[in-house]
């Protein structure tokens, strides 16, 4: 079998703990496989600029350009926010170059983290539904955009070939799945959601075993934390994704434990936790490793289809879970350390 090559973009403040927790996890799970993979680290984020001088050097987009599949765990943070090109533009432009303008977010209920949601277990129970996420284009991409001292711009846009490709994934996600998607927008007020509904109502019929409905994002805001489990694959635009993935991930227990894939055409797909640097918790020893590691679950998954060492991973996270070993966001009292060491002694035992 090929060496596959992953390209590591370990990032800034928890982004090389949770990276270097997840990498070990990574090879105790491989071992014994033939699954054979090289590392190659590339700067990226507000580490670049203190090296480089950019956040995404164009070496760093070549080596991802030609790698199997990017990791990456998070970036930005205080010491960069009055940069004048901040961490998190080099984000964007990597999600832009490589053309990765679908972005899957999970959010699956385990039984065992349900006793720490905030939310009720009788409202959580049986929630699974992902969210499909347009990553390319909207608000975050659109012109004109400027900032003076009287006014600032931001520009919404969205074309129907944009809006067709990202359907078109939620759409066949859902085929594999309980055939329900919930298109979340504001049509009551945005022109690009009246154009999102459009494209979404013509899409349906092409796909008549699937139930569609549309919900405005408000609505759906409210309806994430009452009827979890009323979604399936929610598909909507930059900006609202955004926003509902965070929100979402309070129902798992923590945001330190939702992974997500970012996908295109063509090209490796990239793999990231939905939070940040999270600045306040880094040097503690104390971040919360289970979103890198189910990021590395995901592409062990979709990119390589090595279900065995994934299924092995998922297994051994839940049973450290199980135990009671796991970090503060979660309620625990464990290092970060210590609950890697507890994967790997259930990946071995
Ligand atoms: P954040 O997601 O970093 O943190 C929000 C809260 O969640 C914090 O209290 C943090 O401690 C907690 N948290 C996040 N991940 C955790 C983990 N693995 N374990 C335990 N607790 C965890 O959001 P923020 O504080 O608003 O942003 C910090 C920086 O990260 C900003 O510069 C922001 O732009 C950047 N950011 C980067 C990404 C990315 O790299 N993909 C995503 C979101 C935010
Ligand atoms: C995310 C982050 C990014 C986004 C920021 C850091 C640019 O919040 O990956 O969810 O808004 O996409
Ligand atoms: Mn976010």
């Amino acid at each position: 079998m090929k060496t596959k090559k992953i390209a590591v973009l370990q990032g800034d403040y928890i982004g090389p703990e949770i990276m270097s927790a997840g990498l070990e996890v990574l090879e105790a799970a491989r071992q014994g496989t033939d699954f054979e993979y090289q590392i190659h680290k590339y700067n990226f984020g507000g580490e670049a600029i203190d090296k480089c001088g950019e956040p995404l050097p164009q070496s760093t987009i070549e080596g991802c350009k030609s790698s199997d599949a990017i990791l990456l765990s998070a970036i930005g943070g205080p010491k960069w926010d009055k940069a004048s090109v901040r961490p998190e533009a080099g984000l964007l432009t990597i999600r832009n170059e490589l053309g990765l303008f679908a972005n899957i977010r999970p959010t699956k209920i385990n039984p065992i983290l349900a006793r720490k949601s905030p939310i009720k277990e009788e409202v959580i129970q049986n929630t699974d539904f992902v969210i499909v996420r347009e990553l390319t284009s909207g608000i975050y991409f659109g012109t004109p955009r400027k900032k003076d001292e009287h006014e600032a711009i931001d520009t919404s846009s969205y074309t129907v070939e944009e809006i067709e490709r990202i359907m078109h994934i939620g759409f066949e996600m859902s085929m594999h799945r309980k055939k329900h998607v919930t298109v979340v927008d504001k049509a009551n007020v945005l022109a690009t959601s009246k154009l999102w509904r459009e494209v979404a109502q013509k899409m349906s019929n092409e796909y008549p075993q699937v139930e569609v409905d549309y919900c405005y994002v408000d609505a759906a805001a409210m309806k994430i934390i009452t009827q979890p489990s009323s979604f399936d694959v929610v598909i909507t635009a930059n900006l609202f994704g955004d926003i509902l993935s965070d929100e979402a991930s309070v129902l798992t227990g923590s945001l330190g434990t939702i992974p997500s894939m970012s996908t295109g055409v063509n090209g490796p797909s990239l793999y990231e936790p939905i939070h940040g640097s999270a600045p306040d918790i880094a040097g503690k020893g104390i971040a919360d490793p289970i979103s890198m590691i189910q990021s590395i679950e995901m592409m062990l998954r979709e990119s390589f289809a090595e279900y065995e060492i994934a299924d092995r991973i998922a297994r051994a996270v839940e049973q450290t879970i199980e135990t009671g070993i796991v970090t503060p966001d979660l309620g625990g009292k464990a290092t970060t350390k210590e609950v890697i060491e507890q994967i790997i002694e259930n990946l071995r035992g």
